[in-house]
């Protein structure tokens, strides 16, 4: 070979050259290839689906307004403990709470007159009445469970049902909450707004709407339950 080149001179040499540049050339195209290959194989960044969340107090036995529409019975069995804690746990995933307009109302009138409670999160009011809306809080004529299908599409943090009973009746039943979040006050109410109503089911007709859970977590303060559910 070397003496070939030496009889040849240069135009080997040059041949040589050109011989390399193209298996180079070869190894750079291939190498391209399959880089380029993998990255059209890597999948599109996805955002997991928002979790649709039932955060909600109940009596023990089963209310979560006594009689009178009121809320003031919702606290644990010392009077000086935060009961606040898993609330705040909970609203660190939370961007965008859904509530009915007797809720909205409620909050705006009674509980908190002078500021809005959920700033910082947008906030859905389903209502049939004709209201201006703001960026937090959107009045909607739209029905619950398409709203709440809607909202899973977007991006975003979590989604927070938050009451009260007429806008959580359809989600249950049409299977629209992923977690069932249920904070157990240690109190019997007697009579007032039940959280899950009895269905008009006769005696020993077939289960209707029945919906199996798995248990994720329990968590006991102050004499409050939270219970927290998924679908099975
Ligand atoms: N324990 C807790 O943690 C908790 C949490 C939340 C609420 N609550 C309690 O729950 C009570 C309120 O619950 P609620 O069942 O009476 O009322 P709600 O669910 O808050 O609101 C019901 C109202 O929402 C509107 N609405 C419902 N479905 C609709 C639809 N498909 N399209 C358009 N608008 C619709 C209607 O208002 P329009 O008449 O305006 O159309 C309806 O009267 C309060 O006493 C509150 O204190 C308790």
């Amino acid at each position: 070979m070397f003496w070939i080149a030496e009889a040849e001179g240069a135009p080997l040499f040059d041949a040589l050259t050109i011989v390399l540049s193209k298996v180079f050339d070869k190894i750079y195209k291939l190498v391209y290839y399959i880089i380029k290959q993998d990255i059209k194989n890597i999948p599109p960044r996805r955002y997991p689906m928002r979790k649709v969340t039932l955060f909600i107090a109940m009596s023990l036995d089963g209310y979560i307004a006594d009689r009178n529409g009121s809320v003031d019975w919702l606290a644990g069995q010392e009077p000086d403990y935060d009961d606040m804690e898993s609330y705040h746990e909970f609203i660190k995933d939370i961007d965008t709470v859904v509530m009915g307009w007797n809720t909205y109302h409620q909050v705006a009138t009674d509980l908190s007159p002078d500021e809005w409670i959920y700033r910082g999160l947008t906030t859905h009011v389903v209502t049939h009445r004709t209201m201006v809306s703001t960026e937090e809080i959107k009045f909607t004529k739209e029905d619950v469970c398409s709203l709440v299908t809607a909202l899973k599409q977007e991006d975003g943090k979590g989604i927070w049902i938050c009451g009260g009973a007429n806008i959580i009746q359809p989600l249950i039943r049409e299977n629209r909450i992923d977690r069932y979040h249920i904070s157990v006050i240690p109190t019997i109410l007697g009579s007032g707004l039940p959280l899950f109503p009895r269905t008009a089911s006769p005696v020993g007709a077939p289960a209707d709407g029945e919906i199996k859970l798995k248990c994720i977590k329990t968590q006991l303060y102050n004499g409050i339950t939270d219970l927290i559910y998924e679908p099975r």
